[in-house]
């Protein structure tokens, strides 16, 4: 990460190395636990349908990179979550950005709120982390995500372990192989998918999330 002067608020990543990771329930989940307002941002397309929102229509974040519009647009661009809560809505495919770019989005958003990105699965982009103040891996204690992991360059700050009965894999083998400690976990846990399949974990956050985020935030 650059060394930079600090922010108003800070900018957390979310970003996993295997799809169906967990990463957008958990990147909505932060925003919705951590002080607030908050913006999230979404740049895998997927936190209207975790969040059960109408899918936002409007340029979203594609439009303003491609148009390369001024900051004091990306204000209208978002939408509003709950009180104090909004989203960045993707808007489509997002064209490669430079690192400035990504500075200037990030540098904006984090004057008026703590920022949470849902950058989903892959490595991560380079420019963004560079903007980054914190940079958690999502990822369960699984050995082709981790292999996954390690073939990325990208490395993060901390880990996000979400944990599921059975693994042979331990949370130090987690931490060992990415890196960084384990910050928080959260249970794979049959209340959290059926509010997610049902829209409903705007509302109905769950109090185990709620309680594990809550720390890490
Ligand atoms: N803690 C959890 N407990 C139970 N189910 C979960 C939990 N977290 C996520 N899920 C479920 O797992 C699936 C994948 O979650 P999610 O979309 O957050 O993963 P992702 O890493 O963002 O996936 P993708 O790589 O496709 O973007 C969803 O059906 C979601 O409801
Ligand atoms: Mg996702």
């Amino acid at each position: 990460m650059a060394t930079r002067s600090p922010r108003p608020h800070p900018v957390t990543v979310c970003w996993s190395a295997k799809g169906g990771s967990g990463c957008t329930v958990v990147a909505a989940s932060l925003a919705l636990t951590r002080a607030r307002p908050v913006v999230l941002v979404d740049l895998a397309g997927e936190v209207p349908a975790v969040l059960g929102l109408a899918e936002p229509g409007g340029p979203g974040l594609a439009g303003w990179l491609a148009a390369d519009a001024p900051p004091d647009r990306l204000h209208d661009l978002s939408v509003p979550v709950v009180d104090d809560v909004r989203l960045l809505p993707r808007g489509g495919p997002l064209a490669p950005t430079t690192p400035t770019r990504w500075g200037t989005l990030l540098d904006t958003l984090a004057r008026d709120a703590a920022v949470v990105v849902d950058a989903g699965a892959g490595e991560p982009d380079a420019g963004l982390l560079e903007h980054t103040d914190r940079s958690l891996l999502v990822t369960r204690a699984c050995y082709l995500a981790l292999r996954r992991l390690v073939a990325l360059t990208a490395r993060p700050d901390g880990v996000v372990l979400v944990e599921e009965p059975g693994r042979a894999l331990r949370r130090d083998d987690v931490e060992r192989t990415v890196g960084a400690p384990v910050v928080a976990t959260v249970a794979v846990d049959p209340v959290v998918a059926r509010a997610v399949d049902a829209g409903l974990l705007t509302g109905r956050l769950p109090r185990l999330v709620e309680r594990e985020l809550g720390r890490a935030a």
